[in-house]
């Protein structure tokens, strides 16, 4: 039987580059989806080569030809290059001048940045010889493939029995642009206007959702509420409108990559039958990121980028309260200023019982996700979040609100089989209250050793999600 050809468009995946959850899904799913598949289907990936990509990851390159390609008026160099791992083949786009940049995202030009990646991916089809039976874009920065598949290469040899699907990772992002830049950035004529057009802007988002043939997001509650105007930014038409075509999907996560039985970045390893390295991994940790080193008081801790989303305005309501128990806080992530300036005032005020570091950096991630008691995840909207799953597996019991992924992958521990404490309303008395009841339970010793342990034993890894995604291609192939 001839294999199934899937290719993921995306703009990041770990290891190579990676800003969040987007990457760790590029980075884990498409193996899953190989063996999940037995091998019925070809899965590869096309992204931009950063220049913060590793010395050692492009070493590992070969390239596959370089050549040039047009966005308007404009002719732009286009290096393709690829490399293969655990079975599944990258390909790197590479143009220095739009890539070759100190962060991933948030320069003026993005919207020109991803135009060319995504008519470079459009091009580099004939060129790789992978027309791929579904095409599948993922956020806003790989929304225009499924808009040009649809309105420019159609009716072309290879490319017109193509079938597509959008993932929406973050409907907060939806790349919107004026439309004078339609013709001139973004290739399209004037008869494509209406494809894009949202409230008097171009949202590229949009344009995806009304031209692939699925769409999806990230878990089956996120699914539902984008319908609503309160999670939504202002899409809730267009996926209502276009409803039959949604579904979601909750992620996985790599389970071997985060592994505490394994993992070198910890102090220590240890596993759900042995958790005497997790007091190791807590006491090196207090030690690091200079927080007093006291086995008896719980490191709560954050990890996230500081944006609205993710639900820091409850927290900088709640902190000083919570702060006035016996507890410790570690904050990790990097965003918003107000939100940067908050935490890093609060470690000031507070030597020893907390600490923030504002970075993004998956190495120190894991030593906190290993030392670390309780993870907090408050979040205001979560499409689905990654880290409270990170953080089960490394027996971090989880605090999140009842939200998108969140909700579909935390229950309540005074519910049959919970795996987390968890909160309904977006409030920081609510907050403090989860927070608290999940303090009194680590108080518990006893008790609390057997939740770590079932924390540690959900089955997060892609193995049942993976099979979702096979179904839904193959929905889309019959
Ligand atoms: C985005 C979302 C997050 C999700 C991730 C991967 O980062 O905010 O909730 O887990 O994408 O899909």
């Amino acid at each position: 039987m001839r294999k199934q050809k899937i290719l993921f468009v995306a703009s990041e995946a770990v290891p190579y580059a990676s800003s969040g959850g987007l990457g760790d899904v590029i980075g884990s799913l498409p193996a899953a989806l190989c063996s999940a598949s037995k091998g019925e289907l070809d899965v590869r990936v096309i992204m931009p080569l950063y220049g913060s990509m590793k010395d050692s990851y492009r070493e590992e390159l070969t390239k596959v030809c370089e050549t040039y390609i047009s966005l308007s008026w404009r002719r732009q160099y286009l290096g393709i290059y690829k490399l293969e791992k655990n079975g599944v083949i990258y390909y790197f786009l590479d143009n220095e001048y739009y890539f070759k940049r100190p962060t991933l995202y948030g320069s003026y030009d993005d919207g020109e940045r991803y135009a060319f990646f995504c008519r470079a991916v459009m091009e580099a089809l004939p060129i790789i010889d992978f027309f791929p039976d579904v095409l599948h874009a993922h956020d806003w920065q790989s929304a225009l493939t499924v808009i040009y598949l649809k309105r420019r290469y159609a009716h072309e040899e290879g490319y017109k029995d193509i079938k597509t699907v959008f993932t929406i990772h973050n409907i907060a992002y939806q790349g919107v642009y004026g439309h004078e830049i339609l013709g001139d950035v973004f290739d399209l004529g004037y008869g494509d206007r209406e494809i894009v057009d949202y409230n008097g802007a171009i949202n590229l988002m949009k344009g995806a959702i009304v031209c692939a043939d699925t769409v999806s997001t990230v878990s089956p509650t996120y699914a539902l509420e984008i319908l609503s105007p309160r999670f939504s930014n202002g899409l809730h038409y267009v996926l209502e409108q276009n409803k039959g075509k949604l579904r979601g999907i909750l992620n996985g996560i790599d389970i071997d990559y985060y592994n505490p039985e394994t993992d070198t970045e910890l102090f220590a390893n240890y596993s759900s039958n042995d958790l005497g390295g997790k007091a190791v991994n807590k006491k090196e940790l207090q030690k690091l990121v200079g927080l007093e080193e006291r086995e008896d008081i719980p490191v709560v801790a954050i990890i996230s980028r500081l944006t609205g989303h993710k639900g820091i305005d409850i927290v900088m309501l709640a902190a000083e309260e919570l702060l006035k128990d016996k507890i410790q806080l570690v904050v990790l992530g990097q965003g918003d200023y107000t939100y940067e300036n908050y935490f890093w005032h609060l470690a000031d005020s507070y030597k020893g019982k907390v600490s923030t570091l504002l970075m993004y950096n998956k190495d120190m991630s894991k030593k906190i996700y290993a030392g670390a008691d309780i993870f907090l995840m408050p979040s205001k909207s979560e499409p689905c979040g990654l880290a409270q799953m990170i953080a089960s597996r490394y027996g971090t019991v989880p605090v999140v609100r009842e939200t998108g992924g969140l909700y579909d992958s935390i229950k309540d521990v005074g519910f049959e089989n919970g795996n987390g404490f968890t909160f309904a309303h977006y409030s920081s008395e609510d907050l403090i209250g989860a927070v608290r009841r999940a303090v009194n339970a680590y108080n518990d010793k006893e008790n609390y050793k057997s939740l770590v342990k079932k924390v540690m034993e959900v089955d997060f890894s892609w193995d049942k999600s993976a099979l979702e995604y096979i179904k839904m291609y193959k929905e889309l192939l019959a």
